[in-house]
């Protein structure tokens, strides 16, 4: 058994590539090796064998659970997930818990879920003022945590607020460091784990409090779970409910910014056209780009077999542009999905199969949500000419500027935009470019 080729450089070169520039190391890995290719990364065990191709994803959604593990795969995440967490369980205990996650976000329950989106969005988007510039991805993240906290408690406080941004949000040397030294005593990855443990303390002062009612908490503790599972629940929800979510919009503003007519658009009242926005937001800037799962059982994969510990991996990102099915595929442009919808399995911002995002419909909403209470109230217009590279920030791929955009309201063109200094930070990225 021989795995695909892929770059020869150590693994910790590689590793700091996948941390600093992920993008640019898929995109050459893939042009000098051809598909599939394999990486080899601290943060996972094995390595990993990349491939975009929808007829070899297709199957790694549809196998045997038995034959491929994608908790397995996450493994990475159980220090801040737990152990319990659906996102590192595998076999029937993963399926067992997902279908007590799937009922609070589908249906008729999600829908119970709109206004609280809207009020957040209405909140947040009251305290712009026009003509001054915005890191918008904070903002988008102060908007998710809120709906995330509001929908899984009834409500968040500014320590839980704080807790959980400082247990997800890693600056980039401490991740890196993390990933290749991972003493619990000492060091970076001692300090990661006690910013856990306070988070820990504060959501079990929420478990044991009297739950809100129809909050998700609710749900779950109706479920007779115990008090450690439903600590690895809600951790999950908070991180995997409010990071993706917020990064998605926070480039749907950095690219709207660059493309005033779609924002117009949006304000037209258009829902297909609203629609058509956010699925060409998570294609053109999906901030997941991998959906790993672990090799259980030799997995044949285009002409190879792979042995049982390496991880065969799905790519978002190059699944969303390869030429072969996008015409054009960095460009922006909505109107690709109101055409003609894209063949089985190229389009997977979600992942897929048994372990497919069990928040895409509540993402989904909640992005609408804000897209339609901003263009009714601002246009946006980049602060920098360029377009921003994709950063990584944990485990998501985010605007390197953080979508830094200035709201003008859509009632007054004329808001006076304060002078700003030069960008120095960035080579010549041209509005749109491929990053
Ligand atoms: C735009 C926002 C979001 C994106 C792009 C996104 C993307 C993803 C992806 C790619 C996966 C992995 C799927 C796979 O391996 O095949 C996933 C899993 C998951 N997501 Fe999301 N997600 C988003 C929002 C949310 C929200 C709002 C929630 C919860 C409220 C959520 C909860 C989960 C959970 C629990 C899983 C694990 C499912 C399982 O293992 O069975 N996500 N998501």
């Amino acid at each position: 058994m021989s795995l695909p080729p892929g770059p020869r450089a150590p693994t910790a070169i590689q590793t700091y590539e996948w941390i600093a520039r992920p993008t640019t190391l898929m995109r050459r890995a893939q042009a000098r090796y051809g598909e599939p290719f394999t990486l080899r990364l601290a943060w996972s065990d094995a390595p990993m064998v990349f491939t975009s191709d929808p007829v070899e994803i297709k199957r790694v959604y549809a196998a045997d659970p038995a034959v491929l593990h994608a908790g397995a795969s996450s493994a990475f995440l159980e220090p801040f997930a737990g152990p319990r967490s659906i996102l590192v369980l595998d076999g029937e205990a993963h399926m067992r818990e997902r279908k007590l996650m799937l009922p609070p976000f589908h249906g008729e329950a999600l829908a119970r879920w709109r206004a609280t989106m809207a009020q957040a969005a209405a909140d947040e988007l009251a305290t712009w003022e026009p003509g001054r510039p915005l890191h918008t991805l904070e903002r988008m993240q102060a908007i998710a945590l809120e709906v995330i906290l509001r929908v899984v408690f009834g409500g968040g406080d500014p320590q839980l607020r704080d807790a959980i941004r400082r247990a997800l949000q890693l600056p980039m040397p401490m991740l890196f460091a993390m990933s290749l030294w991972r003493d619990e005593q000492s060091g970076p990855y001692a300090a990661y784990l006690k910013r856990v443990r306070r988070l820990d303390a504060l959501l079990h002062e929420r478990i044991e409090s009297d739950s809100h009612d129809g909050s998700i908490l609710q749900v779950l503790k109706s479920t007779g779970a115990s008090p450690a599972q439903l600590r690895d629940q809600l951790a999950t929800l908070l991180a995997a409910g409010h990071e993706t979510t917020a990064g998605s919009l926070g480039w749907a503003l950095e690219r709207l910014a660059r493309h005033p007519d779609i924002l117009a658009r949006i304000r037209e009242g258009d829902e297909a056209y609203l629609d058509a926005v956010v699925k060409e937001v998570l294609r053109v800037r999906p901030v997941l780009a991998i959906t790993p799962r672990k090799v259980k059982q030799p997995y044949a994969l285009a002409g190879h077999t792979l042995p049982p510990g390496v991880h065969v991996t799905p790519c978002i990102y190059l699944a969303h542009r390869r030429p072969d099915i996008w015409d054009d595929p960095t460009a922006f442009r909505p109107e690709r999905f109101l055409d003609s919808s894209p063949p089985p399995y190229a389009y997977i911002p979600f992942g897929g199969g048994v372990r497919r995002c069990v928040g895409a419909a509540f993402a989904t909403l909640e992005m609408k949500e804000v897209l339609r209470a901003l263009a009714a109230r601002f246009d946006l217009r980049p602060a920098r000419a360029t377009g921003e590279r994709m950063r990584r920030r944990s485990i998501t791929m985010t605007p390197s500027r953080g979508g830094y955009v200035v709201p003008h309201s859509t009632s007054r063109h004329a808001d006076v935009l304060p002078p700003q200094p030069p960008d120095r930070q960035l080579p010549d990225l041209q509005p749109g470019a491929a990053t």
